[in-house]
């Protein structure tokens, strides 16, 4: 697809790889929608965004006011790319089933939501509109540590692959983008327990990069191996 003069939302636009993507996109003459949770975190977007809003993936009322918007409002919309996510690190025994439904529902159930609640606007785009998020490695392969981590993870990439079936119709493209670690400093916010010692990771603007090739590209699947 032709990245200029497209309209892509990108969630998580002040994340580290969130941020890197949306510039990528944005030199690539892409206008660029960006979400952040809170105003607090919102300084992070990068500059020369089309729109800055907020979207807490932990309220149901925030996200029906971003889809209400987007869908009663002129929006054009191409792509969507999810960049947001929380980690946490445990045993099984030890995660707190707080935490792991805390998991579930920002790596999986509420990007799944918003995704669901635009599918619409995006069947009208002319310009190969496509659906992208970033659910990682452990989608790929299960680490101890980190079960509800890979948990909410491999439901969203299950949940990607679904989507991909059903909006093909729709000449809607779904990327489920499976890099390994990258040192975005992730493991380090984690809201439950503490990383393991992971080998160096790759860079952010590595990984943004080949994600964004890939969308350029007309590419269909990002699994580990291609970054
Ligand atoms: N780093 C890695 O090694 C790695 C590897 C594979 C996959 N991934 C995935 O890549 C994605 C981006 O991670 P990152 O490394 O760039 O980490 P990051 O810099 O911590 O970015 C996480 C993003 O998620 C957002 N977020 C968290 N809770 C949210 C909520 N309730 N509502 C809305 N947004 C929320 C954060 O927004 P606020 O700052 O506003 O809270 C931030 O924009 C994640 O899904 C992660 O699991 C990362």
């Amino acid at each position: 697809m032709s990245l200029a003069g497209s309209n892509i939302l990108v969630i998580g636009a002040n994340g580290v790889l969130g941020s890197q993507i949306a510039q990528l996109l944005m030199q690539r003459g892409a206008q660029v929608i960006g979400t952040a949770r809170a105003n607090e975190t919102a300084g992070s977007m990068p500059a020369g965004l089309a729109q800055a809003l907020l979207l807490d993936l932990e309220s149901d009322q925030s996200i029906e006011t971003l889809v209400n918007y987007v869908m009663t409002s002129n929006i054009k919309l191409d792509g969507i790319v999810v960049a947001s996510g929380l980690v946490a690190f445990g045993s099984v025994s030890d995660t707190p089933s707080a935490v792991a439904q805390r998991l579930m529902v920002v790596n999986h159930l509420a990007p799944s939501k918003v995704i669901s609640g635009l599918l619409g606007r995006l069947a009208e785009s002319q310009n190969e509109p496509f659906v992208a998020s970033i659910s990682g490695v452990v989608a790929e392969k299960i680490f101890p540590g980190m079960a509800a981590y890979v948990t909410s993870k491999t439901a969203h990439s299950t949940w990607l692959k679904a989507l991909a079936l059903e909006a093909r119709r729709a000449g809607i493209r779904v990327v489920d983008a499976r890099p390994g670690h990258t040192e975005t400093g992730l493991a380090g916010r984690a809201i439950f327990g503490t990383a393991p010692a992971f080998a160096q990771g790759m860079t952010a603007e590595h990984v943004a990069t080949v994600i964004v090739n890939a969308l350029e590209q007309g590419l269909k699947d990002l699994p580990s191996e291609a970054f």
